[in-house]
C-alpha cells in the first residue's frame, strides 16, 4: 500500500522528537499501520535542523502554508503551538481535505469546537492525544478505554515544568527562578513561561479532559486557573510536616449543581500515588462509576515522549484513512450531536479543605480571634502550627488546616481575618483534597 505521507508544521522539540522516532521505528511502525508511514515536506525556519537530527529526503520550506496546501499531503501535523497562526493552518488543512494532527492544548481548547464542527463537516480527523499530559495516552484512555463509564472526577498533574519546579523546591530547597530556568533549557517549558507557572497550560488540558470526561462543550473561560508562583519553601515545608505535598492539579468533578473546572495548587495526603509522581513526570487519576480508580503516569513533555503521542495518532490516523467518517471515534469522546448543557459551577460553590497561613503579632487573644470567626462560619480546625518565633516581638507563622468547606464562606472568613490589625499581609490559603 501507498506510505501516509506526512507534512511537519515545525520542527523544535516535540518536532525533532516526531521526526527523529517515524525514521528510528519505521519498520515497526508500518507494521502497526499496515503502511508506511513518511514525512515528506517539513516548514521549519531553521533548515540547519533537520540536517542537525539527521532527517534527509525531504522537503523543506520555510511557509507552513506551502505544507497545508500540497497535493501529495495526507496528515498534516501542527507542532507550531499557540493560537496563530496554527488555527489559520489547521482549519486551511481541514479545508484541504487533510487530516490533521496536533500537540497544541492553547488551539484546542480555545478554539476545538470550531476546529471539530469544520473537521466533520469536511469528513477528516484532527487527533490531539500530544496535547495532554506528553507521552501519556490519557485522552485514549478516556474516550475509549473508559467508554462504558460514567466518569465521576478526575485529579491530574499535568504540567510537568510546574511539577518539576514544586519537586526541586520540596527536595532541594532550590529557589524558584533558577528551577524555572532549568526546565526552560530542557524545553519543558511554555514559549511564554507564564503559562506554565500560572496555570494558563494546565487550565488548557484540563479544559479538555473535562469535555471528553463528560462531554460538554469546550469552556475554557469557565476554567478556574491559579499557578504556582505565589507557593513559598515555607508552605511547601509546612506542608510536609502535615503529611501532605503541595502538586498543581487540575481538577474536574462531577457534581449535583454542575461540573467543577478548575487548576490550582493543593495539598494531597503524602500516601497518595499521585502525591509521589514528581519531576517533570505527570500522571492523571480517574475515578469511574464502573471501573474506580484507575491512574496514569508518564512523561509529560519532552521530545520524544511527546513525539510518541504524536505518532500514535498518526497511526490512528493512518487505519481511519479508508473508514465512513460516521463511524470514527468522536472528537470529543460523545456524539457531537449529544454534548450536554452541564452548567460549570463557580468556585463560590466548590467545597474543599483549605490549608491556610498567616503572619500574626505575637500576643495574646490572636488566635481567639483567628478561631472565632472561623468558628462563625461553621469552618473547622482539623490541624494547626505555630512556632515559637526565633527573637521575642518577632511576627508569627500561624498555620492551619481546616475540614471541608464551601469556598464561599471561607472567601468570607478570610476577609474578616486579614482585616484584623494583628494579622500582617494576604493570608496564604491552598486547597486540599484527600483525592480517596
Ligand atoms: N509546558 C508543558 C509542560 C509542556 O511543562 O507540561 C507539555 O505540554
Amino acid at each position: 500500500m501507498k506510505p501516509v505521507k506526512v507534512g511537519l508544521l515545525g520542527l523544535g522539540t516535540v518536532g525533532g522528537g516526531t521526526a527523529v522516532i517515524l525514521k528510528r521505528n519505521a519498520e515497526e511502525i508500518a507494521r502497526r499501520a499496515g503502511r508506511g508511514i513518511e514525512v515528506d515536506f517539513i516548514a521549519t525556519l531553521d533548515a540547519s535542523a533537520a540536517t542537525n537530527l539527521g532527517i534527509d529526503n525531504v522537503r523543506l520550506t520555510d511557509d507552513a502554508f506551502e505544507v497545508v496546501n500540497d497535493p501529495d499531503i495526507d496528515v498534516v501535523v501542527e507542532l507550531i503551538g499557540g493560537y496563530s497562526p496554527a488555527k489559520e493552518l489547521v482549519l486551511k488543512a481541514i479545508e484541504n481535505g487533510k487530516h490533521v494532527v496536533t500537540a497544541n492544548k492553547a488551539l484546542i481548547a480555545i478554539h476545538g469546537d470550531e476546529i471539530f464542527a469544520k473537521a466533520q463537516e469536511k469528513g477528516v480527523v484532527v487527533a490531539f492525544e500530544a496535547a495532554i499530559a506528553g507521552g501519556i495516552p490519557i485522552i485514549k484512555a478516556l474516550r475509549e478505554g473508559l467508554a462504558a463509564n460514567r466518569i465521576e472526577w478526575l485529579a491530574g498533574i499535568i504540567n510537568g515544568t510546574g511539577n518539576f519546579i514544586l519537586t526541586e523546591m520540596r527536595d532541594k530547597g532550590r529557589n524558584f527562578d533558577d528551577v524555572l530556568a532549568e526546565a526552560q533549557a530542557l524545553g519543558y517549558a511554555e514559549a511564554d513561561p507564564t503559562f506554565d507557572v500560572e496555570g494558563i497550560d494546565a487550565a488548557h488540558k484540563l479544559t479538555i479532559l473535562s469535555s471528553i470526561a463528560f462531554g460538554i462543550p469546550l469552556q475554557f473561560d469557565k476554567t478556574y486557573t491559579e499557578g504556582i508562583s505565589k507557593i513559598t519553601l515555607e508552605d511547601v515545608a509546612y506542608a510536609e510536616e502535615l503529611g501532605y505535598r503541595i502538586k498543581h492539579l487540575g481538577v474536574a468533578r462531577r457534581t449535583e449543581a454542575g461540573v467543577e473546572q478548575r487548576v490550582h495548587p493543593t495539598l494531597i495526603p503524602k500516601s497518595r500515588l499521585i502525591a509521589n509522581v514528581n519531576g517533570v513526570m505527570n500522571a492523571v487519576l480517574v475515578k469511574g462509576d464502573a471501573v474506580g480508580a484507575t491512574l496514569y503516569y508518564g512523561a509529560g513533555a519532552g521530545d520524544e515522549a511527546t513525539g510518541s503521542a504524536v505518532i500514535a495518532d498518526i497511526i490512528d490516523v493512518a487505519r481511519t484513512l479508508t473508514t465512513d467518517p460516521e463511524n470514527r471515534v468522536p472528537h470529543l469522546a460523545f456524539q457531537p450531536n449529544e454534548l450536554a448543557d452541564i452548567p460549570v459551577v463557580s468556585m463560590d460553590e466548590v467545597e474543599t479543605a483549605f490549608y491556610l497561613r498567616m503572619t500574626a503579632k505575637d500576643e495574646a487573644g490572636v488566635l481567639a480571634e483567628v478561631t472565632r470567626i472561623l468558628g462563625d462560619q461553621n469552618i473547622s480546625i482539623e490541624a494547626f502550627i505555630q512556632k515559637q518565633p526565633e527573637n521575642e516581638g518577632d511576627d508569627v507563622n500561624i498555620i492551619l488546616l481546616t475540614h471541608r468547606v464551601n469556598e464561599g464562606d471561607m472567601n468570607s472568613a478570610l476577609k474578616q481575618i486579614e482585616a484584623l490589625d494583628v494579622i500582617k499581609d494576604e493570608i496564604m490559603r491552598i486547597r486540599v483534597e484527600e483525592l480517596s
